[in-house]
């Protein structure tokens, strides 16, 4: 394949559709995912920290991170992810008109990650950085809706992190938690549809889960962060439900921020959704915050369920804090 060229964004065409109050008229066009090559077991960690695997899969359900190594970084993984996302929705990155990164682990403080990866993907397109924890990729989605719904017709969003840069890995109540990863994906115009959201944070709440000032590292109150998770994921989701005049029914996925199987567990049984109305990667991911959701999404993409047509209800929450569901109506063709 010849090397992408940097050339003008095409001019845009309307959108063909007039959308229902509260979505766009846009769909997922191809998706993408890239996980460091090394993956290490609740045992490797209990090598190094007073843990065991039976403690870890109980409270948490997982049994395996990936973790980046030296030469992999936020941008090389979001990088990867970004090019097969493109390959999958065969768009070229000269159609893109923004490149948004949902990330809470940025490659520098300055500048943001997204114009490196768009430069890497061979654009000149808008390119900028969301930071909302692990609900920055369902966040950048009601973005991507809104650059959409003001013109644009391709937008790429990734979510990417290296989590365990930045947590204590002599910190057992953490270390266990986190994995890194990347997971990307194509939104077009004029197919599918995407919405209606529900969105919202609570700033009072930030030390619950944070970086301290002049420590370094992800600090956590587990036991609040819990109730807090469960409770605001529940109510979200069950507001985007509402927002669609749809019942629990009605959904064919339901793929919620992959931090702890305990957590899904809360919510899915708080929801009344069926076992095989959900997707869980958690058990194989860890937690990568900003990335679970679009590694998630992918996963079920590969093995089958995500079809033509299908209604997908995402949730997630994260530090800040913040919370963001959304709906999604799988595009029936690329349009
Ligand atoms: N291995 C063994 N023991 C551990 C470990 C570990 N990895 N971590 C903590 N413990 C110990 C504690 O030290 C404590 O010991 P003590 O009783 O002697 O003091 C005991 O286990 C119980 O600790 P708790 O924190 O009360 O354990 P809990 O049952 O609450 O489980 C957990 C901890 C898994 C972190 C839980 O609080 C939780 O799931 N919280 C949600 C937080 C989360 O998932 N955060 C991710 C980021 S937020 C997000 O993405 C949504």
């Amino acid at each position: 394949m010849a090397a992408p060229t940097l050339t003008t964004p095409p001019t845009l065409a309307p959108h063909p559709v007039t959308p229902r109050p509260g979505t766009v008229t846009a769909g997922i066009l191809g998706l993408g995912a890239a996980l460091p090559r090394r993956v290490v077991t609740n045992d490797d960690l209990a090598a190094t920290l007073d843990t065991s695997d039976e403690w870890i899969r109980s409270r948490t359900g997982i049994g395996t991170r990936h973790v980046a190594a030296p030469h992999e970084t936020t941008s090389t993984l979001a990088i990867d992810a970004a090019r097969r996302a493109l390959d999958d929705a065969r768009v070229g990155p000269d159609e893109l008109d923004a490149v948004l990164v949902a990330t809470t682990t940025p490659e520098h403080r300055m500048p943001a990650t997204a114009p490196w990866v768009a430069a890497a993907l061979g654009t000149h397109a808008a390119a900028t950085d969301l930071h909302a924890a692990c609900s920055g990729f369902v966040n950048g989605l009601q973005l991507a809706g809104g650059l959409i719904a003001t013109g644009a017709s391709r937008v790429l969003l990734v979510g990417a992190e290296v989590l365990t840069r930045v947590v204590d890995q002599s910190d057992r109540t953490t270390a266990v938690l986190f994995g890194d990863g990347a997971g990307a994906v194509v939104l077009g115009a004029g197919t599918g549809e995407l919405g209606p959201f529900d969105v919202g944070s609570d700033g009072s709440l930030r030390e619950l889960l944070w970086i301290p000032p002049d420590d370094g590292y992800v600090r956590m109150r587990g036991r609040e962060v819990y109730r807090h998770a469960v409770t605001r994921m529940t109510a979200s989701a069950r507001a985007v439900l509402d927002r669609a005049d749809l019942a629990v029914g009605d959904l064919d996925l339901f793929v919620g921020h992959q931090a702890n199987a305990r957590i899904l567990d809360a919510v899915i049984s708080r929801l009344g959704l069926r076992p095989e109305q959900t997707h869980v990667t958690v058990d194989r991911h860890g937690n990568t915050s900003a990335a679970s959701i679009p590694l998630a999404l992918a996963d079920a993409a590969v093995t089958g369920r995500l079809r033509p047509g299908s209604r997908v209800l995402l949730t997630a929450f994260g530090a800040g804090l913040t919370w963001a569901s959304c709906l999604l109506t799988w595009p029936e063709e690329a349009p």
